[in-house]
C-alpha cells in the first residue's frame, strides 16, 4: 500500500459578508445571543451567479497551485456537498468542467459536515492501492440556499464556502489514520426534507417549507461532543499514537461551545485547536476543508505535526483522521 498525503490545499469564500447585526434586521435575534452561544460573528454568502461548483472551482485552482498538479493530470475528483448545483449531474462533473480536468474520475459524497474527511479517506485508499496516481476532495456549499431566513434557530448558524484538497503519494508521513462512524437512526435530527424522491417539489412542499434545513439543535448539541471526542480517541489510537502528541486539532466548526468542551475533554488547551467559526459560520463540509487550509496558510502547521481532523454532522455521520505533515 502507498503512503498518501496531502499535497496542496485551497479555499474560496464568496465576497458578500452578512454579519450578525443585519441578522438582527431580519430575524427576533441579538449579536450577544448570537455570539454567546455560538460564537459566530460574520458568514459569507453566495451571490446569485453562485452555486456550489463556482465556489469549488475557485478552491480547487487554488490547490492545484500549491500543489503544482496541472488540472489536465487529475485522475479522481470527489466532491462532498448536500448542497448541489442540481440533483444530478454530480456537482464533481461541473467542477470537472470547469478545471477542464479531462482525465479524472468524478462523483459526489453526500455525509453532511463529515464529507470532506470522508471523501479523504476514500481518495486516499483509491491511491494507496494504486488505481489513480492523485486526488482532488473539495467540500463545497451554498448552506444560504437550504437556510430559513424565517427561523431564527438555524439562520444565524450557516454560511457559504469552499476548501480543496489535492492528494498523492508522499515518501513521509502523510494521512497515518481514519476513523469515520454513522447512526441513521438519528437522521431525523438534521435533514432538509422537500425535493428528494420522498417529498418531491410540489406548491405544498413549498408552503410548508420543506425545502430548508429542520434542526433540533438541542439534541444534536448533547450528541457532538462525545460524538466527536470518541472518534478523535479512535483515530488516534489506530495511529499508534495519544492525544498528547497531538499539534493541531482542526475541529468542524458547528458551534464555539461544541469545540471548547471537546478541547476539555480531549485536555487539549485552545492554542492548540484552530477556529473560523467566527468568520464562517458552520459551512458543513467546507468548514474542516477551508480552517485546514487557513491554518496551514497561517503557519499554524509545521512540518512533522501531527493534525486532527474531527468532525460530525447531519446522518448522523462522524469522521477523524490523523496526519502528519
Ligand atoms: N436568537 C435569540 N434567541 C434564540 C435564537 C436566536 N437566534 N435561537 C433560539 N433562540 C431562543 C430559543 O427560542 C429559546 O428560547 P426559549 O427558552 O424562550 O424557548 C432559547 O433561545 C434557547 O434555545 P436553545 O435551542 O435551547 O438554545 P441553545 O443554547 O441550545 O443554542 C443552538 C441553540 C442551535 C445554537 C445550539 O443548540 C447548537 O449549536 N446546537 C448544535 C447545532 C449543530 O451543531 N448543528 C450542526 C451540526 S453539523
Amino acid at each position: 500500500m502507498k503512503r498518501v498525503g496531502i499535497l496542496g490545499l485551497g479555499e474560496y469564500l464568496p465576497q458578500r459578508i452578512l454579519g450578525n447585526a443585519e441578522l438582527e434586521k431580519m430575524v427576533d435575534t441579538t449579536d450577544e445571543w448570537i455570539t454567546s452561544r455560538t460564537g459566530i460573528k460574520e458568514r459569507h454568502l453566495v451571490s446569485k451567479l453562485e452555486a456550489a461548483s463556482d465556489l469549488a472551482i475557485k478552491a480547487a485552482q487554488e490547490a492545484l497551485k500549491d500543489a503544482k498538479i496541472k488540472a489536465e493530470d487529475l485522475e479522481l475528483i470527489i466532491v462532498a456537498t448536500i448542497t448541489p448545483d442540481m440533483q444530478f449531474p454530480a456537482t464533481a462533473c461541473f467542477l470537472q468542467a470547469g478545471l477542464n480536468a479531462k482525465k479524472a474520475v468524478c462523483f459526489d459524497i453526500s455525509a453532511a459536515c463529515s464529507g470532506f474527511i470522508y471523501g479523504l479517506d476514500i481518495a486516499r485508499q483509491f491511491i494507496a492501492q494504486g488505481s489513480y496516481k492523485n486526488a482532488l476532495v473539495v467540500g463545497t456549499e451554498v448552506m444560504s440556499s437550504v437556510t430559513d431566513w424565517q427561523d431564527r434557530g438555524t439562520c444565524v448558524l450557516f454560511g457559504d464556502g469552499a476548501g480543496a484538497a489535492v492528494l498523492g503519494e508522499v515518501k513521509l508521513g502523510g494521512i497515518l489514520s481514519t476513523y469515520l462512524g454513522s447512526d441513521g437512526t438519528k437522521a431525523d435530527l438534521i435533514k432538509c426534507p422537500g425535493g428528494g424522491s420522498r417529498f418531491p417539489a410540489s406548491s405544498d412542499t413549498i408552503k410548508e417549507r420543506l425545502h430548508y434545513l429542520k434542526m433540533e439543535g438541542n439534541e444534536v448539541f448533547k450528541l457532538a461532543v462525545n460524538i466527536m471526542a470518541n472518534a478523535a480517541s479512535e483515530a488516534v489510537k489506530a495511529a499508534g499514537l495519544t492525544l498528547a502528541d497531538i499539534d493541531l486539532v482542526v475541529p468542524h466548526q458547528a458551534n464555539m461551545r461544541i469545540i471548547m468542551a471537546l478541547g476539555k475533554k480531549l485536555n487539549l488547551p485552545e492554542k492548540k485547536i484552530y477556529l473560523n467559526i467566527e468568520r464562517c459560520g458552520n459551512m458543513s463540509s467546507a468548514s474542516v476543508a477551508t480552517a485546514l487550509c487557513e491554518a496551514v496558510k497561517e503557519g499554524r502547521v509545521k512540518k512533522n505535526d501531527i493534525i486532527l481532523l474531527d468532525s460530525f454532522g447531519a446522518g448522523l455521520v462522524w469522521g477523524a483522521a490523523i496526519i502528519k505533515w
